[in-house]
């Protein structure tokens, strides 16, 4: 994966398709012990978001690969305080090797990727969360042995989750198929993009019925119904995407092989029920797992020890 030593992932569309394939076999070969990088390099984490699994993930896999980490609390750096993007990046790319960014606007995620010659990886914005689609994708490979052909469905908002899965699925020939209510949908440029990249002949199809978007689909994903920033919306959301929950009764619409994955954290009881959740279909830990094993493959390929 040379040719991606030194390039950022700021969107998923940043990789093409033999590369996110690339990653997506390195990631299995890294998960299998088959092959073993090492290196001497220091990771940066800038998170203006909580974090659980993008945290930690990143963290265990740069220290399985003998790197180090550090954690910048924009609460405790000089970035939080006003200091302005472009000089912390021209001085953070002084000192580390690789910096992943969670914030809120994709322009700031830009503006760091413009203002620094390290690698730089989008851990999630408003607009997308494409090391989580990496992971996502990883995983249905390993319980389906290939991607090209497999529809996916996506129930609830039309977020930052759902906007990766769009694009990533369409350039790895997945038909996806989003269940959204009215009023919730991704931009229409996502979806003129997604149809664009899509190859294989993988249909992109956005529906306001959750029954319609889950027939015949291998793959059922959900996200909250109000993601980090939206929070005082949580409330008046539930009942708009009560028919949109991913339980017993949305899934018997489902392939009878169908898997269930939900990026995390879960609302359980919300837009997933626990019978869901713990059920055998569901494939929602692996998932998280799948997340330090997609990241240390995206962090080797972008520092060139690969
Ligand atoms: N899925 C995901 O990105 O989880 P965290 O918010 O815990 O990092
Ligand atoms: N859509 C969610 C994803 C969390 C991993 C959020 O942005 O909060």
């Amino acid at each position: 994966m040379n040719q991606l030593k030194g390039k950022d992932l700021l969107r998923i569309t940043d990789l093409t398709t033999a590369e996110i394939q690339g990653l997506l076999d390195l990631a299995s070969k890294l998960k299998s012990g088959e092959l073993q990088p090492t290196c001497n390099k220091v990771l940066g984490l800038l998170f203006y978001k909580a974090s659980t699994r993008t945290r930690v993930s990143f963290s265990v896999a740069m220290y399985q690969i003998g790197g180090q980490v550090i954690d910048l609390n924009p609460s405790r750096t000089q970035v939080g305080r006003g200091e302005p993007i472009s000089d912390t990046a021209r001085v953070l790319d002084r000192y580390l090797d690789i910096l992943a960014i969670r914030t809120f606007e994709q322009k700031d995620l830009e503006t760091f990727a413009q203002y620094s010659d390290i690698p730089i990886i989008n851990a999630l914005t408003d607009l997308e969360h494409p090391c989580q689609i990496l992971a996502d994708l990883l995983t249905i490979q390993e319980c389906f042995g290939s991607l090209s052909g497999l529809t996916l469905a996506y129930l609830g908002d039309g977020n930052n989750v759902a906007n990766s899965l769009l694009l990533g699925g369409a350039l790895m020939g997945m038909n996806v198929n989003l269940g959204t209510p009215e009023g919730y949908k991704p931009a229409s440029e996502i979806v003129k993009q997604a149809k664009e990249l899509a190859i294989d002949g993988a249909e992109i199809l956005i529906t306001e019925d959750p029954v319609t978007a889950v027939k015949g689909a291998q793959v059922i994903y959900t996200d909250v119904w109000a993601s980090m920033g939206q929070e005082d919306l949580a409330e008046t959301r539930i009942p708009i995407f009560q028919p949109f929950q991913v339980n017993d009764q949305l899934m018997s619409h489902a392939d009878h092989d169908a898997i269930v994955l939900h990026c995390l954290p879960a609302h359980r009881g919300e837009e997933i029920t626990d019978e869901v959740m713990e059920g055998k279909r569901s494939r929602i830990w692996d998932q998280a797992e799948n997340r330090m094993h997609a990241q240390k493959a995206l962090m080797a390929s972008l520092l060139g020890i690969v």
